[in-house]
C-alpha cells in the first residue's frame, strides 16, 4: 500500500458482523452498479461472500427499478462480472447501516456529506478513488452520455481501486 493511500473504517470482520459498503453515483445504472459487481466478483474469488454485504445507490431517484445500463454490463461482461443491481435512491438511513459509502465522484461525496450530521457519519464517506493506485483528479467519470470506451476506462479504474480496498479490508476478517 503507498504511504499516501486512505484508509478505510477499520473494525474486525466476522461472519456475524460483515463489513458493509455502499457505491454510490448519480442514477445508480452505470458507475455504482459496476462497484457493486465488481468487488462482489473479487470478494467471491477470495472465498469472503460471507464477510462482505455489498449495495449500491444513486443521489438521484431517476432511474429507480432500473437495471444496469446495457453498456455497463455488456463491458462487465466480458470480464467476466454480472452487475445485478436494481436502482435505488441512497438515503439518511444508509449513513447508519453502512460501514463505508463510496461516492464516485465530488458531486456525489457533496451531496452525501449534505446528509450528515455526525462526524461518525463523514468518516465513513471516501471517495472509490482515494483506494486508486492512479488516483488522478480523484473522480470515476461519468460514462452516461459517451460511447462505450468511456465503460470500458469506468470499468478500468473501478476493478483497479477496488482491488486495493479489498486488500485493505482483508487483514480485518477473522474466519
Ligand atoms: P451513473 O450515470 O450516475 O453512473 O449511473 C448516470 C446515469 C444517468 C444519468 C446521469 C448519469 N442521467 O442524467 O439520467
Amino acid at each position: 500500500m503507498s504511504s499516501w493511500m486512505k484508509l478505510p473504517p477499520l473494525r474486525p470482520i466476522t461472519e456475524n458482523e460483515p463489513y458493509k459498503l455502499v457505491f454510490v453515483c448519480l442514477g445508480n445504472i452505470c458507475r455504482s452498479p459496476t462497484g457493486e459487481g465488481i468487488f462482489q466478483h473479487l470478494v467471491n474469488e477470495s472465498g469472503f461472500e460471507n464477510y462482505f454485504e455489498i449495495d449500491s445507490a444513486g443521489t438521484s431517484a431517476f432511474h429507480v427499478g432500473q437495471p444496469a445500463n446495457s453498456k455497463s454490463s455488456q463491458v462487465a461482461e466480458s470480464h467476466g462480472v454480472k452487475l445485478l443491481s436494481r436502482a435505488r435512491q441512497f438515503k439518511k438511513s444508509d449513513l447508519d447501516y453502512y460501514d463505508l459509502i463510496i461516492p464516485m465522484d465530488k458531486e456525489n461525496l457533496e451531496n452525501i456529506l449534505a446528509m450528515t450530521d455526525s462526524e461518525d457519519h463523514k468518516e465513513k464517506v471516501q471517495l472509490l478513488r482515494e483506494y486508486d493506485p492512479k488516483p488522478e483528479d480523484g473522480e470515476v467519470p461519468d460514462p452516461y452520455y459517451g460511447g462505450l470506451s468511456g465503460f470500458e476506462n469506468v470499468f478500468q479504474i473501478v476493478e483497479r481501486s477496488c482491488k486495493q480496498l479489498l486488500e485493505q479490508l482483508k487483514p480485518q476478517v477473522s474466519p
